[in-house]
């Protein structure tokens, strides 16, 4: 080692992160398991050291936080920058670091690179900020850049699409880039700026994981490269040339989280990580109040008495807020005229929301707004009377008839911030559900920023108002719009059976207290299918509880089954506030499981949704997770009146509660009875 190296190291709950520097740019030479104090970080740097061969140059590049191009650095770089038309390679030396905070310059190009690390939680949190001495165009900036795990083969992200979100994707590790670009100018359906790292053999419950969010809502770019020498690498920033010209460039926070239970370490990680250190709730000691949205019952067509009755009839379902969606303002009658009229429609609302609103107060519930910020329709009054507020071009392909408003221009936000203040200041409105349903014409990260700009400032104005993150669905899902926002909604699918799915995989990221999930009309409006009512509350009860169907078309059978869940959702949610989602490892392909568990690890629930007819005839055991082994578990299945007289023997959890050890549920598991395919076995378990 040389006599100039040195080295510092980063732990946080669970992982250590190892930085070393020759006096360039530092390299991360360990990112793993908590290494023990004592760990010499010298040996570990020349632990580090790399042969090399024939064909080869002589030394290999540092794979430092910021690769270079201009160190002779064979992979993707971290920063590629233009000084007008010519490219720079700058090659920094570090100039300053406390451990937490690395400064490096390169002085002959005018570039100051700043990395910095901080812990949050159990996830690390990592950005990079560029300061130039001229305005220079950015290609390509990376979040400190980390090397790629090389003990698994998988690379394990998402995909996903309107009503079919958070899918998961397996790429191997192979020679040159797995790329994912989201370049819709929002984090987006279709690549949730999210990655697993698996190694070898792991699973939910078992084995070593590595993961990475970067939390930005404007689109972002991932490279996971296997260089020719053998090495890995990851990089996140933002999408790539989405930034206008200038001296000063930060990336988002890139989180960081290493496992050794599985991929259930990292998701509780992110899952934590959101609820305790990102998200600022309105009212912290509140507990979350069951939802009723009239989108699928109403759309745009409304009228005061009808809506009146529906809240009457969600309220008795157990509702604790009423959501009045799309269709309130301007001339909305359907989705080609309005967006940007931000004033109440006195053809619908002849006497403004106020007869809704206390006729909701006076049924118990809170009263919630949707508004939708960022766009505009052509046929609307503010098109028309600032049609240079519009984004892109004239001629622009538009997405839902509608364009978006130039939100980097602070008079557009200044227009929105007064319209949507004065709807608030004038109504007793605790929530606002924040849409998004058209990808931007180009890109443009000063359109997130603007938008950052604005929630910020609604949220100082209003901190008592929560606001939930829509877009068509779940497409603006990370950490960057959860830090203004407080719930997310998933998905537009109220389908039981796909939404048991997209929860489920959103689990690896997102808590029960953040995750929307309604119970939808019976025939779904997106799906067409017919679900059991219990299995549709059953899955809404996984996450944060409410209603989406016209409670009119409920028959009393269907009331009780709602009205018997909710209470069942209202007794447990306060410990399932910020209990951790645990993915079970089925033996039985056909069935999805998790166990929510408290965080004291005193009481659990698992959720065993049987999503297809099984193979074989009878299920396969259930094994549970992360209990005490030597503890004794007290487990009732809550939901046994259920059975189906085709499970047709006695066994015990159909007639009461079985004790069992921590060892035996987590290694023998349990035996749920025989059911149809789209249903849900509810399993309680109690420490005693
Ligand atoms: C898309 C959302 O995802 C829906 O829930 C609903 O709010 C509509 N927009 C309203 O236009």
């Amino acid at each position: 080692m040389s006599q100039t190296t040195q080295t510092w190291r980063v732990d946080a709950p669970g992982q250590t992160l190892v930085l070393a520097s020759d006096g360039g740019i530092p390299s991360v030479i360990y990112w793993g398991a908590l290494l023990p104090e004592e760990q010499e970080l010298a040996a570990l740097k020349q632990a580090c050291e790399r042969d090399v061969t024939g064909g080869m140059i002589d030394r290999l590049p540092d794979l430092s936080l910021c690769p270079e191009a201009g160190n002779s650095f064979q992979g993707q770089a971290g920063l590629v920058l233009y000084r007008g038309t010519v490219p720079v390679y700058p090659r920094c030396k570090l100039i300053d670091a406390d451990g937490r905070r690395f400064v490096c310059r390169d002085d002959a190009d005018g570039v100051t690179l700043t990395f910095q690390f901080d812990v949050e939680g159990g996830v690390i949190a990592a950005s990079t900020l560029l300061e130039t001495d001229e305005a220079v165009v950015v290609h390509h900036l990376a979040a400190p850049v980390v090397p790629g795990p090389e003990f698994g083969a998988e690379i394990l992200d998402f995909s996903g699409r309107w009503i079919g979100e958070f899918q998961i994707e397996r790429a191997p590790w192979r020679a040159g880039i797995h790329m994912r670009e989201a370049r819709g100018g929002r984090s987006g359906h279709e690549h949730p700026p999210i990655a697993y790292f698996p190694e070898n053999g792991a699973q939910n419950t078992s084995g070593t994981v590595h993961a990475m969010h970067y939390g930005w809502s404007g689109g972002h770019v991932m490279y996971a490269e296997e260089m020719p020498d053998g090495r890995r690498q990851i990089q996140w920033g933002h999408a790539t040339g989405t930034r206008a010209a200038g001296m000063r460039f930060a990336t988002a926070k890139l989180y960081l989280s290493v496992s050794q239970s599985g991929l259930n370490g990292c998701a509780v990680d992110f899952q934590r990580h959101l609820l305790d250190d990102v998200i600022t709730w309105p009212h912290p000691d509140q507990a979350r109040p069951v939802h009723y949205n009239c989108w699928e019952a109403v759309y745009f067509d409304h009228n005061v008495a009808e809506l009146k009755d529906i809240a009457e009839r969600a309220a008795a379902l157990g509702a604790e807020r009423f959501v009045l969606d799309d269709g309130w303002f301007g001339v909305r009658d359907d989705d080609t005229t309005s967006l940007g009229d931000w004033d109440i429609d006195p053809r619908k609302w002849p006497d403004g929301l106020t007869p809704l609103i206390e006729h909701v107060a006076s049924l118990g519930m809170v009263f919630g707004l949707w508004f939708e910020p960022e766009m505009v329709n052509l046929n609307s009054n503010l098109a028309r009377a600032r049609p240079e507020w519009v984004l892109g071009a004239v001629d622009q392909i538009e997405g839902r008839q509608q364009r978006l408003l130039d939100l980097a221009n602070p008079a557009v936000q200044a227009y929105l911030f007064d319209k949507i203040a004065a709807i608030l200041s004038a109504n007793e409105i605790d929530y606002i559900k924040w849409d998004h349903n058209r990808l931007l014409p180009v890109a443009d990260a000063q359109q997130t920023e603007g938008v950052y700009a604005l929630l910020t400032r609604l949220r100082t104005a209003f901190p008592h108002v929560e606001i939930e993150s829509c877009a068509s669905g779940g497409g603006r899902i990370d950490a960057g719009i959860l830090v203004h926002t407080q719930r997310v909604w998933l998905s537009d699918s109220n389908d039981a059976a796909e939404r048991l799915r997209i929860q489920h995989d959103a689990a690896l990221m997102l808590p029960m207290a953040v995750t929307g999930s309604h119970v939808g009309p019976r025939i779904c409006h997106t799906s067409g299918r017919v679900h059991d009512i219990w299995f549709r509350a059953w899955v809404a009860a996984q996450r944060h509880m409410g209603f989406e169907m016209d409670p009119r078309e409920l028959t009393d059978v269907e009331v009780a089954a709602l009205q018997h869940v909710t209470a069942w959702w209202k007794t447990n949610r306060n410990w399932r506030m910020d209990a951790d989602i645990l993915r079970l490892d089925s033996a039985d392909e056909s069935v999805i499981a998790e166990q929510q568990m408290a965080r004291d690890g005193t009481q659990f629930v698992v959720f065993a949704g049987k999503a297809s007819t099984g193979r074989q005839i009878m299920p396969r055991p259930l094994r549970m997770c992360c209990l005490e082994p030597n503890a004794l578990y007290e487990i009732e299945l809550v939901n046994r009146q259920e059975a189906h007289r085709l499970s047709r023997r006695d066994v015990p959890l159909k007639s009461g509660a079985l004790r069992l050890s921590g060892q035996a549920l987590m290694s023998l598991g349990v035996l749920l009875p025989w059911s149809f395919p789209d249903r849900m076995w509810v399993l309680q378990g109690r420490r005693l």
